[in-house]
């Protein structure tokens, strides 16, 4: 019996494992520091911060931005608040009763042109709520780079939300981190999809930069280190691990642990856009994405102190440790959060498919009689995307991908976080889970480049001894591009979706 599929109830989310690192830390939990805000929890550093925080005993509240079943079994005992920092009001509320609060939004996947102000204009309304609701305390996680040199907007962005939060009478603490490396974090997808698939690299004068990279189990210690530090209040500390290296040394440290022969190339051709948008082509990182991280290497991204160190001092794990713990989590199938899943931007905003009033403007759905058990079936179509393949057509599958890429969409190099269950919101290349129903359903949200918005399910429905196993593609549209597009996908959909639903089922056991 192949019991691989977790369901999706709270209480299978509830009992993984989550990673906790603060075991060594110096700091103890202190119940005088009343309840916690967490903003950013459905992000990468977020969301690894909540269960530290729980772990040690604090009150925790997340902020997200719109309500979503996860967050309500993710983590037990966590309050759940919806705001979006960009409305002042919707801040205040979320502050209420709060002591603390952790600022780590960042709306970098709004692309070059908008996140800086929608950053600041965040940052602003943060600040004002806080005095309003007399929290204790800020603490906000940003980026490094020297301020008196010119830094990318990106860097620059980050240091000035930094300057509005400390505009007010709330003290924060801010620290800055450069590249963060751990499973799922942007910089480790980038580097790894690059290292895997190349096999020589041409290095610009930007790539011999230096850079000070950190481990996130060491971020995720500092964060909750300066919480518990009544000294840390009101002051600024940059945090790196133990090893400064070049973006080169980045690249050949991961291709030595990989015992891959690369070989480095040094051009003077320099133009950032261009390495960014190869990069996006390459890794699941998309491209306005990759514009940002990469325009900040041309900044170097060393710590300016170390007084960090004497506050919290404990062991730092290396750049190289860093690399082989982020794969080896990928190995044990235990990612906890991943980078790319929080893109495209608010995606728990995108319109449902039960929230279409009129519902799809066009529906083609394929199915087919078995006698396979209903949890069968459903283990089986769970497995789907990601490295494992889509059952059948993988090339036709991937060369979507590729398209989408082109297009500058997310493409399907984004794959799965786990291969061991499936949750609401979960990436599986170019979808995302709308809903998962076990031994029932399962709803993909489509999120690649379209005319439209599109959904997948997949079915089972009890029909006497035997059970109807379909599969659905939803389409809405309302423009003439949008119905050529649905017309041109059909005879594709015919053969690749049948054929689907066949392989589904022959894949699942009989039971
Ligand atoms: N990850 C790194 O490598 C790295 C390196 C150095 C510094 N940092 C710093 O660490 C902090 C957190 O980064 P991260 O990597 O965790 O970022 P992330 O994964 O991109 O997450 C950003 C979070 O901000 C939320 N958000 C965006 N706009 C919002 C809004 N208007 N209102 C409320 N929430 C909003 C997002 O929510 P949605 O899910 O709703 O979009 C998401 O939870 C940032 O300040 C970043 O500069 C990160």
């Amino acid at each position: 019996m192949d019991d691989a599929i977790v369901d999706n109830n709270a209480d299978n989310i509830a009992s993984r494992p989550t990673p906790l690192y603060c075991e060594q830390l110096p700091t103890s939990f202190d119940p005088a520091l009343g309840r916690i805000l967490v903003t950013g929890a459905s992000g990468y550093i977020g969301g690894r911060l909540v269960p530290e925080l729980m772990a040690r005993g604090y009150k925790v509240r997340i902020m997200i931005r719109s309500f979503s079943p996860e967050y309500a079994g993710r983590w037990p005992g966590a309050e759940v608040v919806v705001a979006d920092v960009l409305s002042q009001d919707q801040v205040k509320k979320a502050m209420e009763g709060v002591d603390t609060a952790y600022y780590l939004v960042h709306s970098l996947v709004l692309g070059p042109k908008e996140f800086a102000s929608a950053d600041i204009e965040g940052a602003k309304n943060f600040r004002e709520a806080a005095e309003v609701q007399g929290l204790k305390r800020i603490i906000y996680l940003g980026g490094l780079g020297d301020v008196r040199n010119k830094l990318s907007p990106h860097l620059h962005s980050r240091a000035q939300v930094a300057e509005e939060l400390k505009k007010g009478k709330v003290p924060v603490t801010v620290l800055r981190a450069a590249v963060i490396v751990g499973s799922g974090s942007a910089s480790y997808e980038i580097i790894q999809h690059l290292v895997k698939r190349l096999s020589f690299f041409f290095i610009p004068p930007w790539a011999r930069n230096r850079c000070q990279p950190i481990a996130v189990r060491d971020v995720v210690k500092y964060l909750v280190g300066v919480l518990e530090h009544p000294a840390a209040a009101g002051q600024s500390f940059d945090i790196g691990g133990p090893d400064v290296l070049t973006y080169e040394g980045m690249l050949k440290v991961l291709a030595e642990i990989l015992n891959k022969k690369v070989v480095f190339i040094a051009v003077p051709f320099a133009n950032i856009h261009f390495y960014a948008y190869i990069t996006s082509l390459l890794t699941p990182i998309p491209d306005p994405i990759t514009e940002c991280l990469m325009g900040s290497l041309n900044n170097e991204v060393v710590c300016q102190n170390e007084k960090i160190k004497e506050l919290l001092p404990f062991k730092n794990v290396t750049y190289r440790e860093a690399i082989v713990l982020a794969m080896t989590r990928e190995e044990q199938d235990a990612v906890y959060t991943r980078w790319s899943d929080a893109y495209p931007p608010a995606h728990e905003l995108a319109l449902k498919l039960k929230e279409l009033g009129e519902g799809p403007t066009f529906v083609a759905s394929y199915s087919l009689l078995t006698a396979k058990s209903a949890a069968s079936l459903f283990r089986s179509f769970c497995r789907i995307g990601g490295r494992k393949g889509w059952f059948y057509g993988n090339w036709m599958w991937r060369l979507r991908g590729i398209i989408d890429r082109l297009m500058l969409g997310v493409g399907d190099a984004r794959g799965r976080k786990k291969y061991s269950g499936l949750n609401i919101n979960d990436v599986i290349d170019f979808w995302r889970v709308e809903d998962i129903q076990q031994d029932k359903t399962l709803l993909l949200r489509a999120e690649m480049k379209i005319p439209g918005r599109a959904w997948l399910e997949f079915n089972i429905t009890e029909l006497g001894t035997q059970r109807v196993l379909s599969t659905t593609a939803y389409y809405d549209t309302h423009t003439f591009l949008g119905s050529a597009y649905w017309y041109a996908c059909l005879p594709f959909h015919y053969f690749i979706f049948r054929n689907l639903i066949k392989q589904i089922e022959d894949k699942s056991l009989v039971s």
